[in-house]
């Protein structure tokens, strides 16, 4: 059984087939699914996804795109989300320099408050770092006592080698089928097999062959094989130990 630990569902690319889609997961051998939350909107959707569907499960939070329309209102929701069963995360959060769609200052207030908050409920946090490794795991250092995961590693070999040094795991997307991915390769080389997690953050970042197209959670078999071919094992053995890293994580059982 595989689990994508990072889809969004809620997005609007979803609005014609969401749950069609959803219901044939398992059918596709996708026996769980994670939604993480952008905004304050999409987290209600998210959890109510995961209201709907045994097999998914949701995060709240506010991507650092939208840093600049999260208000302190969000903030106090997000906790009270936060005692639902199904809610096993706060994210996705963090730092995007590339877009900068919020000013910089904006991003890591509203990222250290997240980190605060997800450190006073007690969940693990969801991180989207762009062109921002520097300031984030700066920020993510004064919060020793919080275990997270860096969603589609982007950062370097020896920024990896510090995250899982403070117990973080790293996940991965289709971008490591690209033919340039070679950084991310040699980073999932070196990786203990029990830090790695995999997603298709789709809508986005389609596996080769799907490359292009709309992407969702039936395609996360093709990030899967990946692992299993640079790992050199075999892709029942990638399924199995990144399953369990993504249950151990997010405390599913
Ligand atoms: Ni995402």
């Amino acid at each position: 059984m595989l689990f994508d630990t990072h889809t969004h569902f809620d997005d609007r690319q979803f609005n014609p087939d969401r749950h069609e889609i959803i219901r044939s997961l398992p059918e596709y051998g996708v026996g769980l699914a994670l939604c993480p939350g952008c905004d304050i909107k999409s987290s209600r959707n998210c959890v109510a996804l995961a209201e709907e569907y045994d097999h998914i499960y949701a995060a709240v939070g506010t991507h650092p795109h939208d840093a600049k329309s999260m208000t302190d209102e969000d903030l106090r929701e997000y906790e009270a989300l936060a005692s639902h069963p199904k809610v096993k995360a706060i994210g996705e959060i963090g730092l995007d320099y590339h877009y900068d769609f919020s000013p910089r200052d904006v991003q890591k207030f509203r990222f250290v408050q997240q980190m605060k908050l997800a450190k006073k409920v007690g969940l693990p946090v969801i991180i989207h770092d762009r062109e921002a490794h520097g300031d984030c795991l700066e920020i993510v250092k004064k919060f020793p006592d919080i275990k997270g995961v860096y969603h589609c590693y982007s950062g370097s070999l020896e920024d990896a080698k510090v995250l899982v040094g403070m117990g973080w795991y790293l996940s991965f997307t289709g971008v490591i089928t690209y033919p340039n991915a070679r950084k991310a390769l040699e980073i999932i080389e070196w990786m203990p097999m029990d830090r790695i997690m995999i997603e298709t953050d789709s809508p986005y970042l389609a596996p080769v062959p799907q490359r292009g197209k709309r992407n969702d959670s039936r395609f996360v078999g093709l990030v899967r094989d990946k692992i299993a071919q640079v790992k050199g094992i075999s892709v029942e053995e990638a399924e199995r130990i990144t399953t369990e890293n993504g249950k151990r994580f997010f405390s599913i059982d």
